[in-house]
């Protein structure tokens, strides 16, 4: 084995400065050529590359052994940084070679299945199956670098504020967050199983009855769900808890930690107090609860002007209690022909839409997809309300208010992005409060906490639960939204073990369900428990939006794919016999 040149610099740092010092780098060969007599090799480490020259002085036994250099081989060199005949303007160290004096082969490579550079275009599955490869780009190692300065922000922040970081478990019982539990089964307990935590939310709870007063946990979390490109099966969140404090104070704080957070990662200045939409009025002028505000186009009701009109989709909407709402997406009429517009109809039609109305406001004329029911003059009045101009086209929808919010807030993002206009380096962050507490779930035929069960709801509904008016309570729950993602969330918790007893209740969890799953949660609330409230950020979304990418799996070191496997290792795998025997597990296939 060839020796180990020890390092006194990385490749990437190297310039004109280091002209005449004797150096030695290593790393990995990114290509090399040969000219004439010379072989260049561009030697890569995680801060970049520089350029190697063999030749020039170079003993002739090392030219001989730079000879069999090929792509990936790992290498030191040690030898003189000169000026470069020919220099890159495009590499940082473009100024400088180093003239090689000593060469050592670590290890040679099989040539690599991925071409590792920054820009390559092979599938996400081959890349991630080779992601150690992957990872040997400066981008992706750059990427490690940001998230582990992450790590110190957000730790300094936290302690600096007095939170105590607490690890809580990992074998627990399952937490209530709205998704599938990653079962663990126990060898020693047959027929048990603990689950991976969804959040630490009991623990974090008990840690405040226990007297912790706030806690902070940069804490891995499991959750079985269908994936999208920013959600991931494990993640992590910055999961924090305060107690005698109300929304405000928590909401102070992770306001102070994101001012910190983006002036140390960006450079950005964030201005605080941020603004704060209610979920109603999000809902109605964005159709999202985490509306992108980096653009307008926001959604106008038009019960009121349309109740009377003689296209009976809408009066019939109207009549059944339903909404009629739309968009004007301001200068588009031209930008989006008939086709386009057939193409956003069959996308809207997965939210349930039945359909869309088009009106194009020009100079002379309104046209229109309902031009039969309507006349000019109505139209004219329509395009008024919303304040549309020549050149403007508005986009309407009319259905149950979850359809219609759900598909105008998809087109509103999606035309947006399609106009360019969400630009990664522009942020807007708001607080949308006031979430409503249960929100009926079809699939179950039962309400379903919004939030998680042990969000509090506003002091002045907790009659409804009387009176079972589920819908007129509204929660002590907030999430921080970035440029349209859900970066965080929390809420004022239930601190009354009366209260939690009654909301599990109306969630429709029997007393048996309730005693088994919560009953250590429910007793410990009768010893004295704090008013307290947290919060989590999704730490995986914080990155991803700070470094500007969209995919959350160009920010975790060995994520996940689409079907959740780790495609590399090929987890989940079968396991041996044996083992599921020690557990007292069978496998039965038959129906799937
Ligand atoms: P919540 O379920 O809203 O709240 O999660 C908090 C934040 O975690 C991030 N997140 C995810 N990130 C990546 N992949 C996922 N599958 C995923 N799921 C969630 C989001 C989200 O805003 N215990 C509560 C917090 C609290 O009440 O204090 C909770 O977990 O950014």
């Amino acid at each position: 084995m060839d020796k180990l040149l020890k390092r006194t610099h990385y490749c990437g740092v190297l310039r004109k400065e280091n002209i005449g010092e004797k150096v030695t780098v290593n790393g990995w060969v990114q290509k090399n050529r040969r000219l004439g007599n010379l072989i260049f090799a561009d030697i890569r480490d995680r801060s970049g590359i520089v350029q190697v020259v063999f030749g020039n002085g170079t003993p002739a036994d090392v030219v001989e052994k730079a000879n069999s250099l090929r792509g990936e081989y790992c290498v030191g060199v040690t030898g003189t940084v000169c000026e470069r005949e020919s220099k890159n303007e495009e590499l940082e160290t473009g100024f400088i070679e180093i003239v090689a004096e000593e060469l050592s082969i670590y290890s040679e490579s099989d040539t690599p299945p991925i071409y590792i550079k920054d820009d390559d275009n092979v599938s996400g599955d081959l890349r991630l199956k080779y992601r150690y490869l992957d990872l040997r780009k400066p981008s992706m190692q750059k990427t490690l670098q940001f998230r582990s300065r992450m790590y110190n922000v957000i730790r300094n922040f936290y302690f600096e504020n007095g939170f105590t970081e607490i690890e809580t478990p990992v074998l627990a019982k399952p937490t209530p967050e709205g998704a599938r539990d990653y079962l663990v089964p126990s060898r020693v307990n047959p027929g048990k199983f603990y689950a991976l935590p969804q959040s630490p939310q009991q623990f974090k709870q008990l840690l405040m009855i226990g007297g912790t007063d706030r806690y902070v946990q940069i804490a891995k979390c499991y959750r079985d769900e269908d994936l999208r490109a920013d959600r991931q099966p494990e993640f992590t969140q910055i999961d924090l808890e305060m107690s005698f404090v109300d929304q405000d104070d928590i909401i102070a704080v992770q306001e102070a930690f994101l001012k910190r957070l983006f002036k140390e990662m960006k450079g950005i200045d964030i201005e605080t107090p941020l603004p704060r939409l209610s979920w109603d009025e999000a809902m109605n002028h964005f159709g999202s609860d985490k509306p992108d505000l980096r653009f307008g186009f926001e959604l106008v009701d038009i019960a009121e002007a349309v109740k009377d009109c003689s296209f009976e989709v809408f009066t019939k909407a109207i009549a059944e209690g339903e909404k009629v709402m739309g968009i004007n997406f301001n200068g588009c009429s031209e930008k989006f022909s008939r086709k386009d517009i057939d193409k956003m109809v069959e996308s809207v039609k997965t939210f349930g839409a039945k359909g869309l109305v088009w009106i194009r406001k020009e100079a002379n004329e309104i046209k229109s997809s309902v031009n039969k029911f309507f006349s000019q003059e109505e139209l004219a009045a329509l395009c008024d309300k919303f304040g549309a101009k020549a050149g403007d086209l508005i986009l309407i929808c009319s259905g149950p208010k979850t359809v219609v919010w759900s598909a105008l807030g998809f087109l509103r993002r999606d035309l947006a992005s399609k106009l360019g206009m969400l630009d990664p380096n522009e942020y807007k962050l708001l607080w949308v409060v006031d979430f409503p507490m249960f929100e009926w779930s079809e699939e179950e035929q039962r309400y379903t906490a919004m939030h998680h069960p042990f969000t509090s709801p506003k002091k002045e509904h907790i009659k409804y639960l009387k009176t079972g008016e589920l819908d007129k309570i509204y929660a002590d729950a907030y999430d921080i939204v970035i440029n349209g993602y859900e970066a965080g969330g929390g809420s004022i918790r239930i601190h009354d073990s009366e209260l939690q007893q009654t909301i599990f209740e109306v969630l429709r969890l029997s007393e048996d369900e309730i005693r088994t799953r919560f009953g250590f949660f429910i007793d410990a609330f009768k010893y004295g428990a704090p008013p307290h409230g947290g919060l989590a950020f999704g730490l995986d979304r914080l990155c991803m939006l700070l470094l500007g990418t969209d995919d959350i799996r160009q920010v975790i070191a060995f994520p996940k794919n689409q079907n959740a496997q780790c495609v590399m290792s090929e987890a989940p795998t079968i396991v041996l016999q044996q083992q599921l025997d020690e557990l007292s597990i069978a496998i039965n296939l038959a129906e799937k």
